[in-house]
C-alpha cells in the first residue's frame, strides 16, 4: 500500500498543495482521536452556543473547528478558510497560495450515538490581488477547486480524496501514523437500486421528486419494472461514501417546510467537495437545473438543492423535472 505523499506525487499535484493537504490531515488524526475519546473526555452533547446557521453547535463541532482552524491559519499556506462554523470568512497568510472552505464535523445528530461523522473539505487557489480578510475570495465555482475531499470517522477512519486525477481511498494506519492508499480511481456504477432521501419530507418536496420517489417505490410491478432499497445515514460523508462504494442516488432536494430556505445542504463546504469527489469516479452530481460544480456562489453559506450518484439514475431523476 502506497503512503500518501508519493500518490500525490504520481498524480502531479504541486508540492505545496501536498504540504497544505498533509496540514489538513495533521487535523483530521486530532480529530479522529477526540471523536473516539468523545464519552471520555466529557465531548458529548451540546453547547449553549448557535451557530450562523442557527443550529446549536454541538461540543465535538466546536473542537474539530477550533482545531482546524488553528492549524490552518498557522501553517502559512493558507489565505483564508471559510468553515460552517464561523460567520463569515478568516483571514490568514496575505502571502498564503490557498483557501480552505471545510465543515469541521458533518452529520453532527449522529455524534451522541455514536454514528457516522466525517470532515469535509474543498480547496481552491486564492486570487493573488485581494486582501486576506476579503470574503469574495470564496466566490469561486467547485470547477476551480484544486482539491477536495472528506475524512470519514468510521471503524476505519478513511479519507477520499481528489486533486482531479480520479477519486482515491485512504485508510489512516494507526501503527505508523500516515494516510495509506487502499483504492485508486474508485468507479460509481452507472446503474443503481438503491436511493439515499429523508423520507420524512416527502409532502414538502416538489411535484417531479414526489413523482420520481413514488415510481421507485413501485418497484418491479412499476414503471421502473425494478425494487429499490432505500438508506439514511443523516451524515452526507456516510452516505456519499456508500455511493462512492457500491452505486446509488443521493439526493436532498428543494422542500417547502421553510419558504425563505428551500435548500438544506451548502454549496461551498458540503454540495461543491462531494461533487468533484463523484464527478472524478464517474458519477454525477446536479441540481435540478444544472451541474452544482458550475454554481457562481453568492455567499459563503449559500445552500444548494442536491442530486447525486449513479450516472444512469441521476439522469432517470432530472428527467421528471423536465
Ligand atoms: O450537514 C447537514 C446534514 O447533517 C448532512 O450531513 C445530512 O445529509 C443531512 O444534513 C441530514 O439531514 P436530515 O437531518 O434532514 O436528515
Ligand atoms: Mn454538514
Amino acid at each position: 500500500m502506497q503512503r500518501l505523499a508519493p500518490a500525490l506525487r504520481q498524480d502531479n499535484v504541486p508540492l505545496d498543495l501536498i504540504a497544505l493537504i498533509k496540514t489538513i490531515l495533521a487535523a483530521t488524526k486530532e480529530i479522529s482521536f477526540r471523536v473516539s475519546q468523545a464519552h471520555l473526555g466529557g465531548l458529548m452533547g451540546s453547547t449553549l452556543d448557535e451557530n450562523i446557521q442557527g443550529e446549536i453547535q454541538k461540543k465535538l463541532d466546536v473542537v474539530a473547528n477550533e482545531l482546524f482552524k488553528d492549524i490552518l491559519l498557522e501553517s502559512g499556506f493558507v489565505k483564508a478558510i471559510s468553515s460552517e462554523e464561523e460567520d463569515s470568512s478568516v483571514a490568514g497568510e496575505q502571502t498564503g497560495k490557498y483557501i480552505v472552505s471545510f465543515d469541521p464535523l458533518d452529520g453532527s445528530s449522529n455524534i451522541d450515538i455514536n454514528s457516522l461523522i466525517g470532515t469535509i473539505f474543498s480547496i481552491h487557489e486564492a486570487p493573488e490581488h485581494m486582501e486576506a480578510s476579503n470574503p469574495d475570495m470564496f466566490k469561486q465555482s467547485g470547477n476551480r477547486q484544486v482539491c477536495a475531499g472528506y475524512v470519514l470517522y468510521g471503524p476505519s477512519t478513511m479519507l477520499v480524496m481528489t486533486t482531479g486525477s480520479g477519486t482515491h481511498f485512504y485508510v489512516l494506519d494507526r501503527t505508523h501514523g500516515g494516510y495509506l492508499l487502499v483504492k485508486r480511481n474508485v468507479q460509481v456504477p452507472e446503474d443503481t437500486q438503491e436511493f439515499a432521501i429523508n423520507m420524512s419530507n416527502q409532502r414538502f418536496w416538489q411535484e417531479p421528486m414526489q413523482n420520481y420517489i413514488n415510481d421507485l417505490l413501485a418497484g418491479d410491478t412499476g414503471p421502473r419494472a425494478k425494487n429499490f432499497n432505500m438508506r439514511w445515514i443523516a451524515a452526507m460523508v456516510g452516505d456519499i461514501h456508500r455511493v462512492l462504494c457500491r452505486g446509488g442516488i443521493f439526493t436532498y432536494p428543494a422542500d417547502s417546510r421553510n419558504a425563505e430556505q428551500p435548500y438544506k445542504l451548502r454549496l461551498m463546504y458540503e454540495a461543491n467537495p462531494m461533487s468533484f469527489l463523484i464527478e472524478q469516479a464517474g458519477g454525477l452530481a446536479m441540481t435540478s437545473q444544472g451541474r452544482i460544480m458550475d454554481i457562481e456562489p453568492s455567499s459563503i453559506h449559500q445552500r444548494v438543492e442536491v442530486i447525486m450518484g449513479s450516472k444512469n439514475e441521476v439522469e432517470a431523476c432530472l428527467g421528471y423535472y423536465k
